[in-house]
């Protein structure tokens, strides 16, 4: 029976269009979902939107547009953009859809039925843009402590959540899990969070209508944190005993940005042990981009738009450099320089230099077809096992969701094959009928790296590796058994290939 792998971004709200901090984790969880894949998972890859909920229905307000109105128009905007991603998503959630509403009502019966909803009154400072009520002392000059917007009082009618029975058993989950939340310094966050004490959770709202009634009290709407959360499961078939709940649930990662974490390391958490059902096996918090070494707003119009950025740099190159820029959990910064540096440097001289010359040799000295080698030299050798040993490094990182150390290890083996290249001179052996042998395996060397280079890179970057294996002779779909040494067989028929990726004028005018 082959392993399963469900991996899942956040749900993203429709109030806003699309930018690079969505297409961040989106390319991330990609590249996780189909690494998993070329590994022989069956793997459930789930992205969504997030529809409900005060900010929606004061976006569509604004807009004049019903917020289901403003959701179908919006939600083709995120659809459209993963498609020219490439983001191989197996489900999209919407949690307007029946199935997710139904799932979420089930969801809150199930907790009320453990006791664990009571009805109370709610008094406290709430924070529209993040969707978050903060106690007074929590403020910092009255606004929101994470957005520095201002924040407004509100007294209310409310279902709670009894949070604060569950703080122990969260406690001891997240000291015998050390992976569940990552990194390290996050954990060190909600261990401390937690450790302060929970309190009681408002989980539902009478103040505006959109979202889904409470089950028995239609004068309430359920928060639109508990809605969104259960997209996880209502995605798989819940409350439905469903084969892909069976199969998939626990989630095996939950990606998402440093933002949201708390929401998904303590609210989500504490909601299914309520519920009965396992906790997720790891949350992952990435960092935030900057552009340009400031913050990414509206307001400074510095809003990246990866449509913008796809067109004009292409999609694997987007891909590559927001995967490999920044070490995965930490913050970094966009720019168009530094973008520019790493087509040039990283795409067009390393990988595509490197296939370049390598196919247009073999054509050149045997009419493109790859010969049977001979006994490997020592130089051969290291090479090969540099190749070979990329797997496992890489394997560890993936394990990490260190996709930029991934790309670097990758990067290492294109280096040393160009470096391969320079030392075993095929132009001199060339030259010498008698080195013909040595020629052929030193070819056979340097296209058979680069063949399992390909494979693995098409978990980054699809588009490029299809193109890449084409001119290597090889048109199947990326898969473990081709990553070994050896696959390539004398006779295949090599392309001299054309650039990857067109070196771009370093100056840049935005
Ligand atoms: N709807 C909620 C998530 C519910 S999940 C059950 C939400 N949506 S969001 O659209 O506001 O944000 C989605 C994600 O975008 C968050 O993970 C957030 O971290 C990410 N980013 C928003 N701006 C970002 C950057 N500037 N940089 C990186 N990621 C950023 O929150």
């Amino acid at each position: 029976m082959s392993r399963t792998f469900y991996v899942t971004t956040p749900i993203y709200y429709v109030n806003d269009v699309p930018h690079i901090g969505h297409a961040y984790t989106t390319v991330a969880a990609d590249a996780l979902a189909r690494y998993k894949r070329i590994m022989g998972h069956r793997v459930f890859f789930l992205t969504g939107t997030d529809e409900h909920g005060q900010k929606v229905e004061k976006a569509a307000n604004m807009a004049g547009e019903t917020p289901l109105e403003l959701a179908d128009r919006v939600v083709k905007r995120f659809q459209a953009l993963w498609e020219k991603l490439n983001i191989s998503y197996t489900d999209f959630i919407r949690t307007t859809q029946e199935r997710h509403k139904k799932g979420v009502s089930r969801f809150f019966e199930t907790v009320m039925a453990k006791d664990d909803i009571y009805l109370g009154e709610y008094e406290d400072w709430y924070c529209t843009p993040c969707e978050t009520f903060w106690t007074e002392t929590q403020l910092i000059d009255f606004k929101c402590p994470d957005c520095n917007r201002p924040t407004e009082k509100l007294k209310e009618e409310s279902y709670f959540f009894r949070m604060s029975k569950y703080q122990e058993a969260l406690l001891a989950h997240i000291e015998a899990n050390p992976d569940f939340i990552q990194p390290k310094s996050r954990r060190n966050e909600i261990l401390s969070f937690v450790k302060e004490g929970l309190r009681d959770l408002s989980v539902s709202r009478t103040t505006f209508e959109w979202g889904i009634p409470v089950p028995g009290n239609s004068n309430h709407v359920i928060y639109v944190w508990f809605d969104a959360l259960a997209n996880y499961i209502t995605a798989l078939g819940y409350p439905e005993n469903s084969d892909n709940l069976k199969d998939f649930w626990p989630a095996d990662v939950h990606l998402i940005g440093k933002d949201i974490l708390r929401f998904h390391t303590v609210y989500w958490p504490t909601f299914l042990l309520s519920a009965g059902l396992p906790l997720p096996k790891k949350v992952f918090a990435h960092g935030w981009w900057t552009v340009e070494g400031q913050k990414m707003s509206k307001s400074l119009q510095n809003v990246v738009e990866p449509n913008m950025l796809i067109d004009r740099y292409g999609v694997d190159a987007v891909r590559y450099f927001l995967l490999r820029e920044v070490p995965f959990g930490l913050d970094g910064d966009f720019s168009h320089a530094a973008l520019v540096h790493r087509i040039n440097s990283d795409l067009a001289n390393d990988l595509g230099n490197l296939l370049n010359r390598s196919t247009a040799m073999i054509n050149k000295y045997f009419a493109g077809i790859v010969q049977q080698p001979g006994e490997l030299a020592d130089i051969d050798k290291t090479y090969r096992g540099k190749t070979e040993e990329m797997l496992n490094l890489v394997e560890a990182c993936m394990e990490d969701l260190a996709f930029s150390k991934a790309l670097q290890t990758i990067w290492e083996v294109i280096s040393a094959g160009n470096k391969y290249v320079d030392e075993t001179a095929p132009w001199t052996l060339a030259k010498d009928p008698a080195q013909k042998e040595r020629l052929g395996t030193v070819m056979y060397c340097v296209l058979e790296s680069q063949r399992i280079v390909y494979n693995l890179l098409a978990a980054f970057m699809p588009d490029t590796a299809k193109k890449g294996l084409g001119y290597l002779g090889y048109e199947g779909e990326p898969a473990e058994d081709q990553l070994k040494w050896g696959c390539l067989s004398p006779g295949t028929k090599i392309t001299k290939a054309e650039p990857l990726f067109p070196r771009i004028e370093e100056k840049t005018d935005m």
